[in-house]
Order: C-alpha cells, then sequence, then structure tokens
C-alpha cells in the first residue's frame, strides 16, 4: 500500500518523523518543567517552615526549655512532605528533634558540619541542600536563629531615650539553627505518574496523528493516483473516459487539460481509424485484383510451356535430325540458313526457359535441395559451358579458387545458374581484356565474384539492371542480345539462398558483380 518510491508515501514518511520529534520535544520540555516548578515549591515550603521555625523558637533556644522546644516543633511535624527536623543551640549543640516515623535515624542525628557552622555564622540567610538518601530525595533547609542583644533589660535601661534607635544599632546575632527537611517522595510520585500520563498520551497521539497523516496524504495522493490509473487506462486504448475534474485546484486543472489531450487523442485515433479502414477497402481490392493477374499469369505461363515449348523442341529436334541427314546432300547457303535457324530456335528456346524459371520462383514452386557445393568442379562445368562463346584471342579468362577452402552446403544447382548467368554477361559484355571469377570465405559467408573489363554499366542503370526486363543503356543496341532476365533470375535465386548480389561498374571501365552466401544453408535455413 506505501511503497516507498511513491508520492504517497513520500509524504507519510515525511510528515510522521516529525510530528513524533515534535510531540517527544514538547513532552519533555512540559515534564522538565512540571518537576522544576513542583520542586521550587516544596523548597519555599521548606524555607519558610524552616524560618518561622526559627523565629517562633528563638526564646526556646535561649532558655533551652525543653517543653517550650516541643511546643515550638508542633507548628511543623504534622504538616505534609515532613521528613525531620531539629533545632541546634549555643556551640550547635542539638537540642531537639523529631522526624517521620519511616525515616532513619541516622538523617538527623548527625551533628552539624564544619562548613555549615561557618556558614551559618557568617550569614542570616538560610542555606538549602538537595540529596537523595536511598530511594528519597529530600531538600534541607538550615535556618539560623537569631537574637538582638537590646532585649537584655539592663541595655533597655541604657537605651531608655530612643529604643528603636538602641535596637537598629545592634548586629543580630546568631543563637542556634534550626534544621528541616522535606521529602521529595510525593513530588517524585507525581513526577512518574505525570511522565506515565504523558507518555501513554504521546502514543495515543501518535497512533492518531499517523492516521490523520495518512488520510492526509491519502486525500492530497488520490487525485493523483486517478489521474495515472486514468493516464494508463488511455494507453490501453479507452480514451473517451473522462477523469472527474471537479476540484478547482492544480490537480483540476492538469485533469482538464488531461481530458482534452485524450479528447484530441480520441478525435485523431477516429479520424486514423477511418483512414485504415478505407485504405484497407483498396488493399483489398488491389489485392484482388493482382490475385486475379497472378492466376492469369500462370495460366498464360502454363500455356507459354504448353503452346511454345513443346513444339520449339520439336522444331529443334527436327532442326537437328535434318542437319544430320542432310549432311552433304545441301548447299552451302541452304546449309547456313538451317544453322541460322537452330541458332534462333535455341534463343527463343533459352528465353523460354528463362520466363519459365522466374515466373517458378516468383510463385514460390522453387524447391530449395541443400548439399555439398563443389565450387571448383561448378566453375569447371560454368566456364566450359561459356568458352565457345569466349573469344580467346583478346580475352582471357582467369579463375581464382584458394585450394583448401571449407566446404559449402548450399543449392548446387540455383548456384550454378547464377555463376553461369554471370559468366554468360562477363563474355557478353567484354571484347578485349580479361574476365576473372573468385571465391573466398570470412565470417561464415561465401564470395563469388565474376569481375570482367568490358563495357561496364551507367550509373543510372545500376539500380535497375535486376529487375525483370530491365537491360539498360543498351537496349536498342543489336549488338548484344538479349530479354533482360539474366540478373532477375541471379537476383532472385540469390535471395532463395539466403544471400546477397552486388554490382561495382563504371562505363569503359568494367564491372564486377559479388554474390555473398550463408557457408550452410542448412544451419541458416532456407529463405
Ligand atoms: N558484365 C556486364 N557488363 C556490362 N553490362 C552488364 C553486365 N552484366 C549485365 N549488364 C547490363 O545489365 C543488363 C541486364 O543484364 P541481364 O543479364 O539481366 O540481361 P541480358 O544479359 O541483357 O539478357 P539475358 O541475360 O536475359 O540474355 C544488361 O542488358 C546489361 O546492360
Ligand atoms: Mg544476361
Amino acid at each position: 500500500m506505501l511503497r516507498l518510491t511513491s508520492f504517497r508515501a513520500r509524504i507519510f514518511w515525511s510528515l510522521v518523523p516529525i510530528f513524533f520529534a515534535l510531540f517527544v520535544l514538547l513532552g519533555v520540555v512540559d515534564l522538565y518543567q512540571q518537576g522544576q516548578l513542583a520542586e521550587e515549591e516544596v523548597a519555599k515550603r521548606a524555607q519558610s517552615m524552616a524560618e518561622n521555625l526559627a523565629y517562633s523558637s528563638r526564646l526556646a533556644v535561649l532558655t533551652e526549655d525543653k517543653s517550650l522546644l516541643n511546643a515550638a516543633l508542633q507548628s511543623v511535624t504534622g504538616v505534609a512532605d515532613f521528613a525531620y527536623v531539629s533545632i541546634y543551640g549555643e556551640r550547635w549543640t542539638p537540642l531537639i528533634n523529631a522526624k517521620r516515623k519511616q525515616i532513619e535515624s541516622g538523617l538527623i542525628e548527625s551533628e552539624l558540619t564544619e562548613e555549615y557552622r561557618n556558614k551559618l555564622s557568617q550569614s542570616t540567610e538560610s542555606l538549602i541542600k538537595t540529596y537523595t538518601r536511598g530511594t528519597e530525595r529530600y531538600v534541607e533547609f538550615m535556618a539560623p536563629i537569631t537574637s538582638i542583644q537590646s532585649s537584655l533589660p539592663y541595655e533597655l535601661q541604657i537605651a531608655s531615650g530612643d529604643q528603636t534607635i538602641a535596637e537598629s544599632t545592634k548586629e543580630p546575632q546568631t543563637i542556634g539553627a534550626v534544621r528541616l527537611a522535606l521529602s521529595m517522595t510525593r513530588v517524585d510520585a507525581q513526577r512518574a505518574s505525570f511522565l506515565k500520563w504523558r507518555g501513554s498520551s504521546l502514543v495515543v497521539f501518535l497512533c492518531l496523528s499517523t492516521i490523520v497523516i495518512y488520510i492526509f496524504s491519502v486525500k492530497i495522493t488520490r487525485p493523483i493516483n486517478r489521474l495515472t490509473e486514468q493516464a494508463k487506462r488511455m494507453s490501453r486504448g479507452y480514451l473517451n473516459e473522462e477523469i472527474p475534474a471537479d476540484s478547482g485546484d492544480e490537480i483540476g486543472q492538469l485533469a482538464t487539460a488531461f481530458n482534452e489531450m485524450a479528447r484530441a487523442l480520441n478525435n485523431q485515433y477516429l479520424v486514423l481509424e477511418r483512414k485504415v479502414a478505407e485504405r484497407t477497402k483498396e488493399l483489398t481490392k488491389v489485392n484482388e485484383k493482382l490475385a486475379e493477374t497472378s492466376e492469369h499469369k500462370s495460366r498464360f505461363l502454363a500455356n507459354v510451356n504448353h503452346e511454345l515449348r513443346t513444339p520449339l523442341s520439336s522444331i529443334i529436334g527436327y532442326a537437328r535430325l535434318m542437319q544430320r541427314e542432310t549432311e552433304g546432300q545441301i548447299s552451302s547457303l541452304q546449309r547456313e540458313n538451317l544453322e541460322d535457324l537452330l541458332g534462333n530456335a535455341e534463343r527463343l528456346l533459352g528465353m523460354i526457359d528463362s520466363l519459365l524459371d522466374l515466373a517458378k520462383i516468383e510463385a514460390g514452386k522453387m524447391d530449395v535441395n541443400v548439399g555439398l557445393v563443389r565450387i571448383d568442379e561448378l566453375i569447371q562445368g560454368a566456364a566450359s559451358s561459356i568458352e565457345p562463346m569466349l573469344n580467346k584471342q583478346y580475352v582471357s579468362f582467369i579463375r581464382d579458387i584458394p585450394p583448401n577452402m571449407a566446404p559449402l552446403y548450399s543449392d548446387p544447382e540455383k548456384l550454378r545458374q547464377i555463376v553461369l548467368n554471370l559468366l554468360e554477361n562477363a563474355v557478353k559484355f567484354t571484347d578485349f581484356g580479361e574476365i576473372k571469377i573468385s571465391v573466398s570465405q570470412a565470417n561464415g559467408n561465401f564470395k563469388l565474384a565474376v569481375a570482367d573489363s568490358g563495357i561496364g554499366v551507367a550509373q543510372a542503370d545500376l539500380k535497375n539492371i535486376f529487375e525483370e526486363f530491365e537491360r539498360g543503356r543498351i537496349t536498342h543496341d543489336g549488338n548484344y542480345r538479349g530479354t533482360g532476365l539474366g540478373l532477375a533470375i541471379v537476383k532472385r535465386l540469390v535471395d532463395v539462398l539466403g544471400g546477397s548480389v552486388v554490382v561495382d561498374s563504371a562505363v569503359g571501365r568494367g564491372s564486377t558483380f559479388t554474390v555473398t552466401l550463408p557457408v550452410n544453408l542448412d544451419k541458416t535455413g532456407p529463405v
């Protein structure tokens, strides 16, 4: 409920210790003051009792009359808190003493100490002392008993002219002392009960104030929590719920601003939803159209296969048969025409095959058969296929295959077609210089590069030569035959094998096509 990080907990835990410290401080000060007052009260009482007794017992001390002394003591022995009393006469001899029953006698029988005697003989002031004996505390007063000498009859006679003057000129003389002690037990008991009462009221007060602080912190933080809760709900999509913003304070204003923001957000959301619905509708329509087109395309390709490839294969077969069987029977012009026919028919068949391959890849009907690729054999095979087209007089063909390459696991048939298509292009677009095929492996990747010193690709064409039927600037150049499908097939096959292909080329300088494939397609899995 009170997580230490929450705002509520911070309010709570910052107020409780302040209140606690305040109450304790007030309690201690109060207790000290009460104790002081009570002690002063007892001390004052003891002082006035001692001084009164000192005054009233003057005659009894002078005469040392027991009954007079007893009578003087009667005035103090019955008083509340009374502990003990002693009256000392001349030369500090104890004349009489009395004590409360429970008091141990050692306390009063003691003679006056030297220190007391000196102090009493030098001054007529009372002496006070507070001390503890056993568990009890006492406040003790020592009041000197003074007498003025003029009270003697013969002196009165001498001074008969002006008695007052005579008395006032005489120094009061200390003729004894009263020692009176009151017990502080009642004061201490009062203080203890006060402490108990104060302690329990402090605990009750603290509990109450803790509850009040808690309620206060809940009251302060509730609107904030409500705001947070609502913000969470909004983030879950409940945008049309409003936070009550009835309090006119800052939190109320915050809630109003929040509601406005939510409303604006909701409106935006509705607009967005409507737009998405519209677009989805449009997309669905387009999709349907696309599916229809794709259906047409598939049907068209099936027809191409059936209506074009099959008869074309027969034409090529018959033409070859004719070529063989008419050996030596037809003129050289007729033979040339027959060879032209065969060449064109074969190119047409190649083009149809490329189209069908592409269609198959796009339809996702291409199976990936992962196996160990013998890259040197594969390159050897591809090289011998393109060699007849290579103008060996002006163009040299270089193979760079490191001897100890780790085995490559991929689809050998697809890789063969990739190499073949790239080599075909290199041969087709290079009239002199060299063609170099190189392979390497690094960081789990297999790299194959086909570099040539041919005509190069124009900067503007680089981005689209991998698209179907894109042939760039040479489109209308009769010298370079082709349909623009070779690189499109390379790109699709490389994608299927989980790799990538890039080209680096400049017009007149040559081109380098680099294919990167995973070394082990089994681990990566076909894409
Ligand atoms: N090695 C290269 N040197 C220069 N240009 C190239 C090279 N390879 C490809 N190109 C350019 O990219 C175009 C597309 O190549 P792609 O192999 O797709 O088609 P093509 O060779 O023209 O026809 P096809 O391969 O279908 O017989 C080419 O027409 C050519 O302009
Ligand atoms: Mg090509």
